[in-house]
């Protein structure tokens, strides 16, 4: 992360990260995931690092704001925050807001700049084992009539199915050969139901044991 200005970052890790305390599945643990995949890609297509840096920083910040509108809210933040004028001009203000807004995976239309296309490709978890963490998180706040594990996994496996798209595949916009080749794993191994069971049903022994699952329930705010 050495291409991120330092005083940047600064104020990101004071100012923003702290908005995700009391988020789990879309906590820090999603969002340093999303900055690494981000700067992955800024370095592949030479972009901003520092805008690639603040997009994944702020892209879910939105969430104690309006959780249904997360993208919108955070697009805001970002837009509103006068000390970011100090690293960035207008027109790059512009393209990290829409590019913000667009993040989201269940959008059908392609996001409007290059950035907006890259965090929401890097918002993608392609790594079963973060997948099940986040996946069972929210539907355990989510499905509270839900009881046991096997209820809970069969509804976060039929949703995720339905987010394979028309050509068979998890959508990527920048189609990235790094992430298409970690998709493509990814795919491969979630199709295998009895693979993917083996590594939610570990989760779930995880969380049940260690006081997780209370602290999902009890103490995040995540939806
Ligand atoms: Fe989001
Ligand atoms: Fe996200």
């Amino acid at each position: 992360m050495k291409d991120v200005d330092d005083t940047l970052k600064q104020y990101i890790i004071y100012n923003i990260f702290p908005r995700y305390d009391r988020y789990y599945s879309h906590g820090m643990l999603h969002v340093e995931k999303v900055i690494d995949d981000m700067l992955m890609l800024a370095d592949y297509y030479d972009l901003d690092k520092n805008m690639a840096y603040t997009i994944a920083s702020y892209h879910d910040a939105g969430l104690n704001v309006d959780r249904e509108h997360h993208e919108l809210e955070s697009g805001k933040l970002l837009g509103n925050d006068a000390r970011l004028g100090e690293f960035f001009d207008k027109a790059q203000i512009k393209i990290m807001k829409e590019a913000v807004e667009d993040h989201r995976g269940s959008r059908k239309t392609r996001p409007r700049n290059f950035y907006g296309e890259c965090v929401s490709d890097a918002d993608r978890d392609f790594d079963i084992a973060l997948l099940a963490k986040r996946q069972l998180a929210t539907s355990l706040k989510n499905y509270p009539d839900l009881r046991t594990f096997d209820e809970h996994f069969e509804r976060c496996y039929q949703y995720l199915l339905r987010r394979i798209n028309s050509a068979g595949n998890f959508n990527l916009w920048t189609n990235n050969p790094i992430l298409v080749e970690r998709r493509n794993q990814f795919q491969k191994d979630f199709l295998n139901e009895a693979l993917a069971r083996t590594i939610y049903q570990a989760e779930w022994n995880r969380i049940s044991s260690n006081g997780t699952k209370e602290k999902i329930l009890n103490y995040y705010e995540d939806y």
